[in-house]
């Protein structure tokens, strides 16, 4: 990462005090029996679906029957809890010595898509819609699909009360809100204006082909081709009688994360982007009621020690050099390296403060990167660890609310 000058502090420099973050204790929620669903949200590749995996993992060991659903684990996560096939189905992952029970699953879209087309409708009805190629593409690939499908999936596998806690992570879309705007854009899709107009002249005949319509069913036989066309309208003669019962679904799943034991983790890493992401995820929570945990900033890189500033740290480096003597390479580049490593650390703190002064009453907790990719049990474990810990519990002093101490006078 290249090392870009610190922004100034316009807080520091008035001398005003930054407010402080208050702690997130994810080690208390999730043990809680009254949590019931943990959401992760965030933009994409921050590590919401390590978070999840991570948490449900130390939810386990906290003695809690829990299930993860996942969404898009890289691949060697998956195979290191057991999700070689994508069956939609919670499979049991072993943890030895574990209290309680983690299982694990990862979404398959069209076969959620699926079960629900079948649970709807006739067994002939829904080998029509089945068979309906506009089916196929919007099950398949229709943007926030996905995103409703998880959460239908979270409504199913909530309904069947099998587990005490479940965790939820969230589709890699390139906006944390496409998870809660889904259910709406996908109802009103399906039981949409545009389709009710293809629809019109098959269901009541000449009344509605009037002129106007006829042109615009022209222009959209156009732009969507004729065959395409057909597919919709049948699509939507065979799923009639499931619209209603669409939008009461996406209600109801909706509702299902405003209910109380539900909480929403909202994952970012230290950078701009995820920060405003997160930023806006957050106002859009407190807008729609619904309860926020906290932040997780993933990926930091706290300094072995804060006691060195950069600037020593590189003038200490020039005059080791100078000075001269077998290992003073080394010790130069060592303390090179700290003083990299301190500006980061300062400029990431710098973003995180920029957050808590938009929204001073959200809880944050830090997580340092670890040195590889996380991806197997003993990788969740310490990122469990990081996620949960005690917050003034670690090496440096430093509590887990920052990523450098707080600044002093
Ligand atoms: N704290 C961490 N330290 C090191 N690597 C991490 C950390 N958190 C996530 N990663 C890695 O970052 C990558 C993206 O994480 P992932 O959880 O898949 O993000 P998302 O689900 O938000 O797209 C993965 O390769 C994962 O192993
Ligand atoms: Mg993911």
């Amino acid at each position: 990462m290249s090392a870009a000058p610190v922004p100034q502090d316009p807080a520091a420099r008035s001398g005003r005090t930054r407010p402080a973050a208050p702690p997130l204790d994810l080690g208390a929620l999730i043990a809680d029996p009254d949590t019931r669903i943990v959401v992760c949200c965030g933009a994409g590749g921050v590590g919401k679906t390590t978070t999840s995996a991570a948490l449900a993992l130390a939810a386990a060991e906290a003695g809690r029957s829990v299930v993860v659903l996942t969404i898009d684990p890289a691949r060697r996560l998956a195979q290191s809890l057991g999700l070689t096939e994508l069956d939609n189905e919670p499979r049991r992952v072993e943890v030895p010595g574990a209290e309680g029970e983690l299982h694990a699953m990862m979404l398959d879209m069209k076969r959620t898509f699926d079960d629900i087309v079948v649970a709807h409708s006739t067994p002939e009805r829904s080998q029509q819609i089945l068979d309906n190629p506009f089916y196929q593409t919007l099950s398949s690939s229709f943007s926030g699909t996905q995103e409703y499908m998880a959460m239908e999936k979270l409504g199913q596998l909530r309904a069947s009360e099998q587990w005490d806690l479940i965790i939820v992570d969230t589709p890699p879309s390139r906006s944390a809100l496409d998870f809660l705007d889904a259910p709406n854009r996908m109802s009103r899709f399906l039981d949409g204006t545009m389709i009710r107009l293809l629809m019109a002249p098959s269901r009541t005949g000449f009344k509605f082909a009037s002129a106007g319509f006829l042109l615009f069913s022209r222009i959209v036989s156009k732009i969507l081709g004729g065959q395409l066309l057909r597919d919709i309208s049948a699509f939507v003669a065979a799923l009639d009688t499931m619209f209603g019962g669409f939008r009461e679904r996406a209600t109801a799943t909706y509702e299902l994360l405003r209910r109380p034991g539900t909480w929403f983790v909202v994952v970012a890493s230290p950078e701009p982007d995820a920060l405003r992401e997160a930023s806006y995820f957050v106002d859009r929570l407190s807008a729609d009621d619904m309860p926020l945990a906290g932040l997780v900033v993933n990926r930091t890189h706290p300094p072995a020690t804060a006691a060195l500033s950069a600037t020593r740290a590189a003038a200490a480096a020039e005059a080791v050099l100078e000075a001269g003597g077998p290992d003073a390479d080394l010790a130069a580049a060592a303390l090179r390296v700290h003083a990299e490593r301190m500006t980061l650390a300062a400029r990431e703190q710098h973003l995180a403060d920029r957050f808590t002064s938009a929204h001073p009453e959200v809880a944050v907790r830090t997580v340092p990167a670890a040195a590889g990719d996380v991806h197997d049990l003993d990788g969740l474990r310490t990122m469990a660890a990081e996620l949960t810990g005690d917050d003034a519990d670690t090496p440096t002093g430093t509590p887990r609310t920052r990523i450098l101490p707080a600044r002093r006078g």
